[in-house]
């Protein structure tokens, strides 16, 4: 299986990654997180993307598109994989184009996770993720037994730098102007299937997994 999530900021798709990739054993590719452990790091990249999505802007194609490619032909994506949060417009996603054709690769299917923007802001401000294994939560949706503490493995929880009020209204901007778009681009290629993302996480996993069918 060769999966892309598409979604808005907010929408759940690192939430079902971590189900989907469980239940048919691929990796999950998120160019957020990737940038993130850069940032922790101190690495150039992460340097030069925290500029951008301090602001709640797209990191610059240059940085991004090599970076998943790369990523792509590595042994452990022989058996699938799954791309969240690339592509995120346009130009990504014909760079993904070209390169899956070269390499003979192609894409099975694109989950569209939709989320009413009303919600969106609200999800995002009361996310929390685990230091230690990166689980998420929410301090309402879906809270942790212990306040501030991780249910899988007691570390702490902390909010990321991007999820305050003002640069989440930002990101959902970004992404209605840039990337909502390729719902269209992949309806076209007839791999799309939109998900009703405003339902309890487990239904919402249902949906996908009707969706990618029971094959690994
Ligand atoms: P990225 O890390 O990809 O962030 P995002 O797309 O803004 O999406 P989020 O991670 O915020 O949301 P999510 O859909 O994963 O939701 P989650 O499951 O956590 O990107 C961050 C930045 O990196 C970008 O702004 C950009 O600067 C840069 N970047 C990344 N990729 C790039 C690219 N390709 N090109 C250029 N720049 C790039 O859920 C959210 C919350 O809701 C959680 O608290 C969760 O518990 C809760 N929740 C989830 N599902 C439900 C549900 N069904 N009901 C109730 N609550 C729920
Ligand atoms: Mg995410
Ligand atoms: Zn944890």
């Amino acid at each position: 299986m060769r999966i892309i999530l598409l979604g808005p900021p907010g929408a759940g798709k690192g939430t079902q990654a971590a189900g989907i990739v469980e239940k048919y054993n691929i990796p999950h590719i998120s160019t957020g997180d990737i940038f993130r452990k850069n940032i922790k790091e101190g690495t150039d990249l992460g340097k030069k993307a925290k500029e951008y999505m301090d602001q709640g802007l797209l990191v610059p194609d240059e940085l991004t598109v090599g970076l998943v490619t790369d990523r792509i032909t590595q042994k452990d994506c022989e058996k699938g994989f799954m791309l969240d949060g690339f592509p995120r417009n346009v130009s990504q996603a014909e760079q993904l184009d070209t390169f899956l054709k070269e390499a003979n690769i192609e894409l099975t299917n694109v989950i569209n996770i939709e989320v009413d923007k009303s919600i969106l802001v609200s999800r995002a401000v009361g996310r929390r993720i685990c230091k230690s294994c990166g689980a998420t939560y929410h301090i309402e949706f879906n809270a942790p037994q212990n306040e501030g503490i991780c249910n899988v493995c007691q570390g702490e929880l902390y909010q990321r730098a991007d999820d305050n009020e003002e640069t989440v209204s930002k990101r959902i901007q970004v992404y209605l102007d840039e990337t909502k778009p390729l719902a269209d681009y992949y309806t076209k290629k007839g791999i799309i299937s939109n998900i009703n993302g405003e339902q309890s996480i487990d239904n919402v996993f249902k949906d996908i997994v009707a969706a990618l069918g029971s094959e690994k």
